[in-house]
């Protein structure tokens, strides 16, 4: 007998818990079913005021998928995945099991470390050959990653000011927000004070400000060696946001290598109006994703503790093998 392939097709979907979504909500659920593993979104856990159309949802679960099947790989599994229109969003098929390659086990290990850091950045800007492998890696998921220029940053600090404010001043967004952000989070869910920053940093494009004083210490600085990019693509519908997420960790494990640091800023893609705007900055040659905050971490500080996770009962479901 070869290797359990429930187990593994288990222990990916595990793997893909550690996976960033917007506000930590880890709004999915798998479904192990004989050599398969389907993906499924989970609209309880959808934010229904900032992100109604579920874009942010499904580029979430985009983000769990390719977790999974980094989990899978470094379990030696080769996979096919198919990604039907509507439910589930993916089934993943487990077809031929190898000794694993030692590059998926170092990249299960970067799975491992990846975080969100809300901290200043350092003064030292992403290396162009850093800047590229990070498109690269976007491309490789289906999607594409335009990185702004000095008039556009700025452009983005005001977009950022606007959708900020108007979030601030939505009573139904501010409810949400604090349903899900701040204090300990022991449900498993959301965020933690300890991920948040004790006081914003004064930057040129500012850091969400999710309302809440935090704990972590984000340090002095600017954010003058940042580079802010955006993550586009063709097309607008739930399929090319399932890539999209896909293509965010592919990204985002790319720089943890690279020791990049990666900040999402989500408020501008959660209104249409500058959802609108991100797009006319990109020369109307796609529709922007999400917008990134790519920077050197300081080598010398440790990272923000990481965010807590639902336990693996509350996502992962094992069907029993049909008769
Ligand atoms: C689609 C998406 C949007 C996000 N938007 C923001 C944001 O606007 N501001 C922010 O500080 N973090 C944002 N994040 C980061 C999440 O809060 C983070 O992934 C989550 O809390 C889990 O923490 P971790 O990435 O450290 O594991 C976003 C993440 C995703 C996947």
């Amino acid at each position: 007998m070869g290797p359990s392939v429930t187990d593994a097709l288990a222990a990916a979907a595990d793997a893909a818990r550690l996976a960033p979504s917007v506000h930590n909500t880890q709004p999915w659920r798998w479904v192990v079913r004989g050599d398969t593993l389907e993906l499924y979104a989970v609209p309880q856990r959808q934010l229904q005021e900032q992100d109604p159309d579920g874009r942010l949802m499904i580029l979430s679960c985009g983000a769990a998928l390719h977790h999974a099947l980094v989990g899978l790989a470094a379990e030696g599994w080769e996979h096919r995945v198919e990604r039907p229109a509507g439910e589930p969003l993916a089934v993943v098929h487990a077809e031929r099991h190898a000794p694993a390659d030692p590059h998926a086990m170092q990249r299960m290990q970067l799975l491992r470390v990846r975080h969100t850091d809300r901290r200043v950045v350092s003064d030292e800007p992403v290396p162009p050959d850093v800047r590229d492998a990070l498109a690269e890696a976007a491309r490789h998921g289906g999607a594409r990653l335009h990185v702004l220029n000095r008039d556009q940053v700025l452009q983005l600090a005001v977009m950022i000011e606007h959708s900020g404010e108007a979030q601030r001043h939505d009573e139904r967004m501010r409810a949400e927000t604090d349903e899900w952000v701040g204090g300990d989070r022991p449900e498993g869910t959301g965020l933690p004070d300890a991920v948040i920053p004790a006081e914003l940093p004064l930057t040129t494009v500012a850091e969400r400000d999710f309302g809440v004083t935090g704990t972590l210490s984000a340090g002095a600085g600017h954010d003058s060696a940042a580079a802010y990019a955006i993550l586009y693509g063709d097309g607008d519908e739930p399929r090319d946001w399932l890539l999209a997420g896909e293509a965010l960790s592919h990204l985002w494990l790319s720089a943890t290598e690279h020791g990049a640091a990666v900040l999402p800023l989500s408020s501008p893609v959660e209104l249409d109006f500058t959802r609108q705007a991100l797009r006319r900055m990109l020369g109307e040659l796609g529709y922007a994703y999400l917008v990134l905050r790519l920077g050197t971490a300081d080598p010398d500080h440790a990272g923000p503790p990481h965010t807590p996770r639902l336990p693996a009962e509350q996502v992962i479901e094992i069907e029993p093998p049909s008769a």
